[in-house]
């Protein structure tokens, strides 16, 4: 086999800015009570609502970490993320295309730049964001094992009750532009590759990108980034207690008749146990914990993609996590990437199909 040396995705050693936490997803959807119901049913809590946009959180410090805004039809708009200094606000507001520094009138405040990332997709940049109190959620279970017996004479019963989410994750995308927008993540927000999985002939098929905090432990990945056709959202990912809130999340939302994505199983890059599922609008949204967490210094790993290599256990990753939806818009633009995108051809989507098919 011929192996084409394809440049992987790399840390830019002096970046704009560097993030310093995913603040927010935003997202658009025709039904803002439908869309609080899931998401509350999910585990999030509405921290503001009006008649044209709502604001949801965790338990941790964010003002929010989701916003919905009114609209006719549903659409991932995209992400936040916050910077440490006014500076680097600045910076990014002299790249193309961005604002200049407005003051925000979300939860929290602060003041914000957005931006438009070379697929697309929506990136508000926040500086200066006030956090709010923390909600109480229970205590993490603690197992009886082996040796350790801590637990005599007791028993576990997780409450049967909505997961408490802690915070934002991370969000995956996938886009046509592959090599131009993990550079723009890398060289403007400081985002570090952490694994890179790569087709046969080494072109990087998802890159797990962390956040650069230095000596303090990042989660494995605040963005991912797959080579698709299109630019799409895949999921979204939170942190709940332990793997029991994991589980007691699969019984409620199946309970409560929504559709099952994948999971319970665990990661390989990343670690984490998961469960995914589809919000109305066939949205995934995952409910995670006992992620990985890596300082700055830790080199990137390059490893083959395949279906296998998703999970260490639990269900093998079903088709609707790879294969698009080939509505006539979605074919229209196949076509036009394949013409425009210097990332995509169609050997490339072949060995996509047939590893993923
Ligand atoms: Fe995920």
């Amino acid at each position: 086999m011929t192996r084409v040396l394809t440049p992987q995705p790399a840390a830019c050693p002096n970046p704009t800015a560097k993030a310093v936490t995913l603040a927010h997803l935003i997202f658009e959807r025709p039904d803002l009570d439908q869309a609080a119901r899931f998401l509350t049913d999910f585990g999030l809590v509405t921290s503001k609502g009006t008649a044209d946009v709502l604001y949801l959180r965790g338990t941790g410090n964010a003002p929010y970490c989701y916003r919905v805004h009114r609209a006719s039809k549903a659409r991932f708009v995209g992400m936040a993320f916050s910077v440490a200094t006014k500076a680097e606000l600045e910076k990014l507001s002299r790249l193309p295309g961005a604002t200049e520094p407005k003051p925000v009138d979300h939860p929290g405040g602060g003041e914000c730049v957005t931006l438009t990332d070379p697929s697309g997709f929506v990136i508000e940049v926040v500086y200066g964001q006030a956090p709010v109190s923390e909600l109480p959620h229970r205590e993490p279970i603690h197992f009886n094992v082996g040796a350790s017996r801590g637990r005599i004479n007791s028993t576990q019963r997780p409450p049967l009750s909505p997961p408490e989410v802690i915070r934002l994750g991370h969000c995956v995308v996938e886009v046509a532009d592959y090599q131009a927008t993990s550079d723009w993540y890398t060289r403007h927000l400081g985002l570090i590759p952490s694994d890179i999985q790569v087709l046969p002939d080494g072109s990087p098929a998802v890159t797990f990108f962390r956040l650069d905090l230095g000596d303090t432990p990042a989660d494995h990945h605040t963005l991912a980034m797959a080579q698709g056709f299109m630019p799409l959202y895949s999921h979204s990912a939170y942190e709940v207690v332990d793997a029991d809130a994991v589980g007691m999340g699969q019984r409620l939302l199946r309970e409560k008749g929504y559709r099952h994505a994948w999971g319970i199983g665990r990661h390989i890059l990343g670690s984490q146990i998961f469960d995914y599922w589809n919000d109305p609008w066939g949205a995934k949204h995952e409910h995670y914990c006992d992620g990985d967490l890596f300082t700055a210094d830790r080199p990137t790993g390059v490893h083959p993609v395949s279906r296998e290599a998703m999970a260490q256990w639990g269900q093998p990753m079903p088709a609707s996590f790879t294969k698009p939806k080939l509505t006539p818009s979605a074919l229209m633009a196949l076509f036009r990437n394949l013409r425009r995108s210097p990332d995509l051809n169609v050997r490339k989507l072949i060995t996509l199909a047939k590893l993923f098919g």
